[in-house]
């Protein structure tokens, strides 16, 4: 049958302490409500709509690319109230499943599991066990251990308080069946609220089957109402991964100190050292390794690389054998080719690099073209920019430049070319030649040091 997918995004998130919509609060990397509309992409449904209410303009704009219609529930009236307003849009042959927003981590192999096991005409419920139900609605079944109600926190007596049984808040029915017991929703209980969860007693009235389905983890039934909770969540998550990268052969030298936030993909005997952070796309070949406290963002980084500790590189291309680091920083749009070394205290940016060539120490190297087997020498700075444009330093293949230079851009290095240390290169340099462009060294022989004042005391 046709799915249709609810998403309740229209709470307010008090809890959060925040300007920023607790929806929008990333788990690793990915705001909450994006992981939860990436799942509900993965199931195939044929719409998702998105209930939204406080801080709606924001979430929207932030998400505006995400594939969901969005409903704006004006008042938040309780959760059956903000199904409700979703409703006129699904036609009655469609089964609706409903998720929430700030529930991050549910897994797609649950959801199809309550799918699956859902009854034709009635409801499926998603149900878990909680040693400590404190705020969860109880499940509550009668002697033949059928369910017959929700019962929540506040509305709950003692004896029903201590059922460690508790509503995910997932559920699934079809479209019809809610559209017929949606209106019928009264509000007169502790909250106040349009309360999702008394369609289950309808049901029961109704003689429709209700089917409660246990979800594979705690966690990924867990929503995020404050920050504690959601740190908790993203530590889960970053173990998770980390122990999955382990089973594929990379060795993390601890998993409690390594941050995917995005996607990281590592070939077999990579090392990865303590203190890293991964963000957006990361690939790392096989026999490479990452020393502690490196920033990578969107690299990909080839084979028996070496990447020394506390480099931060981003937006690059990192080929077989380099050697990067300590302390590099390779910023958005370099390419480096095999065996290339970048020292310590290096920056380059929007930089090819030719094969073997390397920046051992202390250089700026911007938008500039470098060919194979070039040395740049230590205190090297392409002068990139005049104040209102950026310009092109092309070294080409074997050219050496000695220390402490400046190539004043635009300006070219000819091949073999050899560039006098000190000097600030102007003009293109010629093929396999000298160039010096320095002032002459002189000594004053007859020189006296100045004398000193005599201080008047
Ligand atoms: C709800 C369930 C409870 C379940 C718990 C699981 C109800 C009445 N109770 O309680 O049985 O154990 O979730 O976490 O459903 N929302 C709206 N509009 C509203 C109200 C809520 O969109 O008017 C959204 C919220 O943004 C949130 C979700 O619905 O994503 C749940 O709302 P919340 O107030 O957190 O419900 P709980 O009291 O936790
Ligand atoms: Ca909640």
């Amino acid at each position: 049958m046709t799915l249709s997918i609810i998403i309740l995004a229209a709470g307010q998130g008090k809890r959060m302490k925040s300007s920023l919509p607790k929806v929008l609060h990333p788990l690793a990397g990915i705001p909450l409500l994006q992981r939860v509309v990436t799942t509900a992409t993965a199931l195939a449904a044929k719409n998702i709509y998105v209930v939204y209410g406080n801080g709606g303009g924001l979430v929207r704009e932030a998400m505006q690319n995400l594939p969901v219609q969005w409903i704006e529930q004006k008042q938040q009236l309780g959760t059956g109230h903000a199904v409700l307003q979703a409703l006129p849009q699904i036609p009655d042959n469609q089964t609706v499943l409903i998720l929430y927003g700030d529930v991050p981590l549910i897994s797609k192999k649950t959801l199809q599991k309550l799918l699956d096991t859902a009854p034709k005409i009635g409801l499926g419920i998603l149900i878990t066990e909680r040693p400590n139900p404190f705020g969860y609605g109880r499940i509550l079944r009668d002697v033949k251990e059928k369910i017959i109600a929700i019962v929540e926190q506040k509305d709950a007596t003692a004896k029903q308080r201590q059922i460690t049984e508790i509503n995910t808040g997932i559920l699934t029915a079809p479209a019809k069946l809610l559209k017929a017991w949606l209106p019928k929703l009264a509000n007169n209980n502790a909250q106040k609220e349009y309360y999702l969860t008394d369609v289950v007693a309808q049901a029961v009235a109704d003689h429709c089957e209700v089917v409660g389905v246990l979800a594979d983890t705690l966690e990924e039934t867990q929503g995020v109402n404050d920050l504690c909770e959601l740190s908790k969540l993203e530590r889960y998550y970053q173990q998770q991964q980390a122990q999955q990268l382990m089973l594929q052969g990379v060795t993390i030298m601890d998993p409690q100190r390594l941050d995917v936030r995005g996607e990281l993909t590592a070939a077999e005997d990579v090392t990865i050292d303590v203190n890293v952070i991964i963000e957006g796309k990361v690939s790392i070949g096989s026999h490479s390794k990452i020393g502690p406290n490196t920033f990578l963002r969107n690299v990909q980084i080839g084979k028996n690389v070496e990447i020394f500790p506390n480099c931060v590189i981003e937006d690059a291309k990192i080929d077989d054998g380099c050697h990067i680091g300590p302390f590099a920083r390779i910023r958005p749009g370099s390419e480096l080719a095999k065996n290339v070394h970048v020292g310590n205290f290096v920056e380059i940016k929007k930089v090819q690099l030719g094969e073997n060539s390397k920046a051992n120490h202390l250089a700026y190297l911007g938008d500039s073209v470098i060919g194979k087997n070039v040395n740049i020498g230590a205190g090297v700075i392409t002068c990139n920019y005049d104040g209102t444009a950026k310009h092109v330093t092309t070294i080409k293949d074997g050219a050496f430049i000695g220390s402490d230079s400046q190539l004043i851009a635009p300006v070219t290095i000819g091949e073999n070319a050899y560039i006098g240390s000190g000097s600030s290169i102007n003009k293109d340099a010629p093929a396999n030649k000298l160039t010096i462009a320095r002032a002459k060294q002189v000594t004053i022989e007859n020189w006296k040091p100045p004398k000193k004042k005599s201080s008047s005391t």
